[in-house]
């Protein structure tokens, strides 16, 4: 906590409130995983699919966000975990705001994610988004892992930055497989039971 800085509680209107008004719960699904694992494709579904069932919702993208609140921040440890502070600080907010919050960071260690959990509180859903590096290597949708290869990328997750799976998060999505339609609807259909008022 900063000195000189005295934070209001917000006594009027609460995240009770704000969940009355939208009709549902608001939590943070924070979809973690290796890049290419399928997270932003999972995300990006499953975001349509709650729109369209009125349901009001927030996607925070890692590449997105470090194109923004983040853009100063590189890949090493220290940054990363700056990188996590700042999105679940973000994800707060909007989950207080009763939005179903779908973060989709690669969020690599246990301690990061930890991090993310002790800001974001009850609310915090831990999504793995599993596949191996070799079949996210062999996908390689960005081109990365093939630069990170040749070493012309540093700290490469899974490569040569550490990359930790979760042994109990709240739901796994193997997306080796399964088809990421599949993964979508399954974790749409625990979201939905979750957010019930
Ligand atoms: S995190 O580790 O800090 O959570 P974040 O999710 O924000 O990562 O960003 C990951 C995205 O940045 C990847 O999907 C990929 O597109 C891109 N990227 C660029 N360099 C790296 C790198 N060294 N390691 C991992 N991802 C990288």
């Amino acid at each position: 906590m900063q000195e000189n800085i005295f934070p209001i509680k917000h006594t009027l209107l609460q995240q009770l409130d704000k969940e009355k008004l939208n009709g549902h719960k608001g939590i943070v699904l924070w979809m973690f995983g290796l890049s290419g694992s399928g997270k932003t494709t999972i995300a990006r579904a499953l975001e349509n699919e709650l729109y369209s069932k009125g349901i009001h919702t927030k996607l925070l993208d890692g590449d997105n966000l470090r194109a923004g609140i983040t853009n100063n921040l590189t890949f090493s440890i220290e940054d990363r975990v700056e990188n996590i502070r700042r999105a679940s600080e973000v994800s707060k907010l909007f989950m207080e705001n009763g939005n179903v919050v779908i973060c989709s960071l690669v969020s690599p260690t246990k301690d990061i994610r930890k991090q993310a959990q002790e800001i974001i509180g009850k609310g915090f859903r831990e999504v793995f988004v599993n596949a191996p590096f070799e079949v996210c290597a062999e996908r390689d949708v960005k081109g990365l892992y093939k630069k990170a290869l040749a070493g012309e990328i540093k700290n490469f997750t899974g490569l040569d930055s550490p990359f930790e799976g979760s042994e109990n998060p709240f739901i796994e999505l193997r997306t080796h497989e399964k088809d990421l339609e599949t993964c979508k609807n399954e974790l749409l259909e625990i979201v939905l039971k979750e957010i019930q008022l």
